[in-house]
């Protein structure tokens, strides 16, 4: 596998064996000529939606305070030490969504999301850990890391926002525009803008177990039947009115242990699960839509592409959009999973699509979750 830039000279598979969930790799230079994809104001202008999650830290007279978005308002630009957070940006800007792409060497159920920090000088969060691997790249400015594998990673208690209680940093590097740090889970860290400055955090995902289990029971909550109910004809008096019968015990035995899980209910629920979007997520359904003709004629022109909210999955016969689950016959699985890796299909691949398929994709276009390849609609929402 050749070298990426990206990563130093190392290929992704050397990434992935020697740093991926294990130890941090700095990166000089990962993207040449590196220039911030969105201007301040624009960032601004996402943390003020509703739709976007995000987050303005203070440090004004050595108090830290934490205020979660929508943020009509932020502090001067002037003011030294304050950061603003905001989460999801590939969901709502194409260049953003494009750079996160250029992690797709790792999969997408891994994949989160594109969060954008901008501070003024002394601006930080604190020193942290994080739950989950990332890679922090400079895009604006620049910012002194410093990071450490102590194992205390105890907070303190009297604070808005999740601060180590002793820091003892180990390394410390200045990151300019186009360098990028990459650190595992629970690897603490502090960053602090040296000047005004912007980071773009490429953060991954991955399932707790509890939640993951939480989920399932739901899911199968809604996949069970169980027909009949209790009957006991033979019922005789008793002396203890309070006490559950052996009868009843055995018979609730009997019908609880006939709740297993087969392998396609798991695989489903995975797959739904792991494409579901984040809540604050919506799609916006086409204005106005080509009629489905149109739509078939635009499609044998141009082909498609997922919008940049979608998140198609695939797994054995089953592929999986937006948290719903399809099981298509084998011609339509080979395109739909060529559409899952390549986020866009050829006018060619698509010609041998059944007619239930380009049902769907119509369906999918007038949700908002595929559009044409060539339209404009997917620029900026
Ligand atoms: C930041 O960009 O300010 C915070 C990112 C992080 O520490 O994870
Ligand atoms: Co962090």
């Amino acid at each position: 596998m050749k070298n990426i830039h990206l990563l130093g000279g190392l290929t992704a598979d050397q990434f992935l064996q020697r740093h991926w969930q294990k130890k941090p790799l700095l990166i000089r230079n990962a993207i040449p000529d590196m220039r911030a994809l969105l201007a301040r104001e624009d960032l601004f202008s996402l943390a003020a939606r509703e739709d976007v999650e995000s987050r303005l830290i203070t440090n004004f007279r050595q108090q830290w305070k934490m205020q979660q978005g929508p943020l009509s308002t932020l502090p001067s630009t002037a003011q030294k030490n304050w950061t603003l957070l905001v989460q999801g940006v590939n969901l709502h800007d194409d260049q953003a969504d494009q750079l996160l792409h250029q992690f797709r060497f790792i999969p997408d159920c891994r994949l989160d999301d594109l969060m954008i920090s901008y501070a003024t000088a002394g601006g930080g969060v604190g020193a942290h850990v994080d739950s989950y691997d990332v890679f922090l790249l400079q895009a604006h400015g620049q910012r002194r890391w410093r990071i450490s594998a102590q194992q205390d990673l105890r907070l303190r208690e009297d604070l808005p926002l999740k601060i180590l209680r002793h820091f003892e940093p180990e390394q410390e590097f200045i990151l300019n525009p186009g360098d990028m740090l990459y650190l595992p889970p629970q690897y603490a860290h502090e960053g602090v803008a040296v000047n005004e400055c912007m980071t773009y955090s490429i953060g991954f995902r991955a399932p707790a177990w509890q939640e993951l289990g939480e989920a399932f029971l739901a899911f199968m909550a809604d996949a069970i039947e169980l027909t009949g109910r209790y009957a006991d004809p033979a019922l005789r008096t008793t002396r203890h009115p309070g006490a559950i019968s052996d009868h009843m015990m055995d018979a609730v035995n009997r019908t609880l242990l006939k709740l297993g899980s087969t392998a396609a209910d798991r695989e489903i629920f995975l797959g739904e699960y792991l494409s579901e979007p984040k809540p604050s997520v919506s799609f916006d359904p086409q204005v106005k839509p080509l009629g489905a003709r149109q739509f078939a004629k635009a499609v044998a022109r141009s082909g498609i592409r997922l919008h940049r909210k979608t998140r198609m999955l695939h797994r054995g016969k089953y592929v999986f959009m937006n948290g719903e689950s399809y099981s298509p016959g084998t011609q339509d699985r080979r395109i739909l999973r060529r559409l899952a890796d390549n986020r866009a299909l050829d006018a060619t691949h698509l010609s041998q699509a059944s007619s239930d398929l380009s049902e769907s994709l119509y369906r999918w276009y007038l949700d908002g979750w595929v559009d044409l390849q060539t339209t404009k609609a997917l620029q900026k929402t």
